[in-house]
This record gives structure tokens, sequence and C-alpha cells, in this order.
């Protein structure tokens, strides 16, 4: 078939990652795909950064909304994050034709319902597998595996950076600021740590898995936030000492209201589990998703949450899949058909 042309936003350590898969598997695309899929160009911040990869002469350009809107353009890859310049970005892809996948949590969390809705009005996908959990498939599966059970609640390690730290504080008894100092020493945590800290990114992660698990619309907003700051190395002895571990928790459940109707809560907190529970096991920086539905009962997902060759796997997954959608003239699932099941303020019952 006639080749996909497909345009990347970004080329950080995700966006590098998305180039050299796209150049390294191209015959294996092409063939998943039914058609060549094409990389027709990489917007950046800077020509002259260093980059993790070669990208093919004459492909860079800074002019990102030129790129999006020069209208022969099938898929758009959002690899920049942050809400602006990537919103706008992405809605003038999708006005001019081009489906789009993006990796980009905070945006999905505070302002996904403004996508999802542009994405219906111009009749393209918008996949976003890579912004929660990197690596590991968990919004496919909630939006579609799971679309004929009913979930009630799901649990998550969401945040790598937390559970390295929660982990060493429990492994060596180490305090909170020099296992945050290993964190960053070691690349996990940022210079500015306060997003995962203070479970911010865990709680945009909340917002879009409680979005797909109960079909609705929640919002960073709707999520009580605590973070890991002030647990201390006597709180994990102690937790210890009844067998238990302190993990950062992302919580969505339905609960039952008093005039009988179910709502949605979200939360975000340190939380004691037993070290029998397979959310305890999980160490390091690496994430999981537990889900309790009625008819399947427990799951659990599991794998690594973030970096730049794990995240694009996710990534990439998305493009074939809406790549095949274009070839076959089709749209994925969407999100435009939302039950109106209500969401509590701020997690409170
Ligand atoms: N800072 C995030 C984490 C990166 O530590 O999990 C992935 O979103």
């Amino acid at each position: 078939g006639k080749p996909l042309k497909v345009a990347v936003l970004g080329c950080g350590s995700v966006g590098s990652q998305v180039v050299r898969l796209l150049q390294e598997q191209a015959t294996d695309l092409a063939a998943r795909v039914g058609s060549p899929v094409e990389l027709v160009g990489v917007a950046v911040r800077r020509l002259d950064a260093a980059r993790e990869v070669e990208v093919p002469e004459g492909l860079l350009t800074t002019d990102a909304e030129g790129l999006v809107s020069r209208g022969d353009i099938d898929v758009v890859v959002e690899v920049i994050g942050g809400i602006e310049p990537a919103r706008s970005l992405i809605l003038s892809a999708l006005e001019h034709g081009a489906s789009v996948v993006s990796a980009n949590k905070a945006l999905l969390a505070e302002d996904g319902p403004t996508l999802f809705e542009a994405a219906e009005k111009a009749g393209r996908d918008l996949y976003y597998e890579a912004a929660v959990a990197g690596a590991i498939p968990i919004l496919r599966p909630l939006r579609e595996s799971l679309a004929g059970d009913k979930v009630t609640r799901v649990l998550g390690i969401v945040n790598g950076t937390t559970n390295f730290i929660l982990d060493k504080m429990d492994t060596s008894g180490a305090g909170f600021a020099d296992a945050l100092e290993e964190a960053q020493a070691l690349g996990y945590a940022e210079a500015d740590p306060t997003a995962d800290v203070e479970g911010f990114d865990a709680a945009a992660k909340a917002a879009i898995l409680a979005s797909l698990a109960f079909h609705t619309r929640v919002t960073d907003a709707d999520v009580y936030r605590e973070g890991i700051a002030e647990v201390s190395a006597t709180d994990v002895a102690s937790a210890r000492e009844m067998n238990c571990v302190v993990k950062l928790l992302a919580i969505c459940e339905l609960r039952e209201q008093p005039d009988g109707e179910e709502a949605v809560s979200v939360r975000v907190h340190p939380a004691m589990i037993p070290r029998s529970h397979p959310l305890a096991s999980v160490r390091e920086a690496y994430n999981a998703v537990f889900v309790e539905s009625e008819a399947a009962g427990q799951l659990m997902f599991y794998g690594p949450g973030a970096g730049g060759s794990p995240t694009a796997s996710a990534v990439l997954g998305d493009l074939v899949t809406v790549a095949r959608n274009r070839r076959n003239d089709v749209r994925g699932p969407g999100e435009s058909s939302y039950a109106d099941r209500a969401v509590l303020p701020m997690g409170e019952a």
C-alpha cells in the first residue's frame, strides 16, 4: 500500500527511541501495518542539541506547527510532554487530518475531554497507552479487553521514582532524604523531584486509569493526593514489624453512596500493604497495576513504567494500531461514550 507518513514531535529520551525503532523495525512494521511506515519529520526545540539517535538528514525541524499542519501527515506522535505547546499541536494535527499517538499523562489527565472531542469531530484516532505505566499494556485492557466486565477497583504503583525510594527505605532502613538522593544519583528522580515525590505524577495517571476503568471522566483535579515526603524510616520499620510494606498507591474504586448509586473515588497516598499482596513484590522502579473486576476477579499487570525504550515500545504499539485503522479506514473505540457516573470530589466518600 501507499506509505503512511509519520511525524514525531519531541526527540528526548522517548522520542529518540521512537525514531530508532521506526528505523530499525521498518520492515516488520510495514508487514504488520500492510504499508511502509515513513518518518517524514521530527520537531525539536533546538537543531543542534545532543541526541541519543541519529535523525536522517533533512527531517529535523523547529517548526512543529508547520509540520503538523502540512496536510499530508497520517500519524503525529507527540512525545514533548507538558500542557503547551503539546495541546495546540495535537488539536492542530487532528484538524489537519492526522491521527495522534501521545505519551502525555499531564495533558490527558488535565484536559483529556477536549482532545477526545477534537478526535471525534475530526474522525481520527487518539491513542495514549504510553501515558500510564510506560511499557505496561494497561489502558487497552481497561478500555477494550475488560469492556464486557465490571471493574470495581484499580490499585496502581504507577510512579517508579517513589517506588524506588520506598523500596530503598524498606530494604536498607535509609531515611527519605538519603533514599531520594540515591534515586537522583541513579537518574530516576529529576533534579526537581516534586512531581514524583508529592504524587502529582501518580495522580495524573490515576485520573487516566479511573476514566477508562469506570468509563467516566476523571481529571487530576478530582484526585485526592498525598506524597511520600512525610514517610519516615520509623513508619517503614513499623510497617515491616506488622509484615507490611509502604507503597505509594493510586487507588481508583467504585463506592456505593447512601442513595444506592455508585460513584468513583480516586486517591493517591502512601499505604501499608501486607507482604503477601502481589503489589508488595514490586521492587525498585518497577510499576504494576492490580485490577479487580466482577467476572475476571483479580489481575495484575507488571513491568517497566518509565524510560525511553520501554515507553517507546508502548508508543510504537499504538502507532501500529492507528496505522492499521487508517489503512482499513476505521476509527478505534475512542473515548466518546462515557457512562454518566458521578466522581467524588477529591476521592472522598
Ligand atoms: N517520573 C515518572 C516515574 C516517569 O518515576 O515513574 C514515568 O512517567
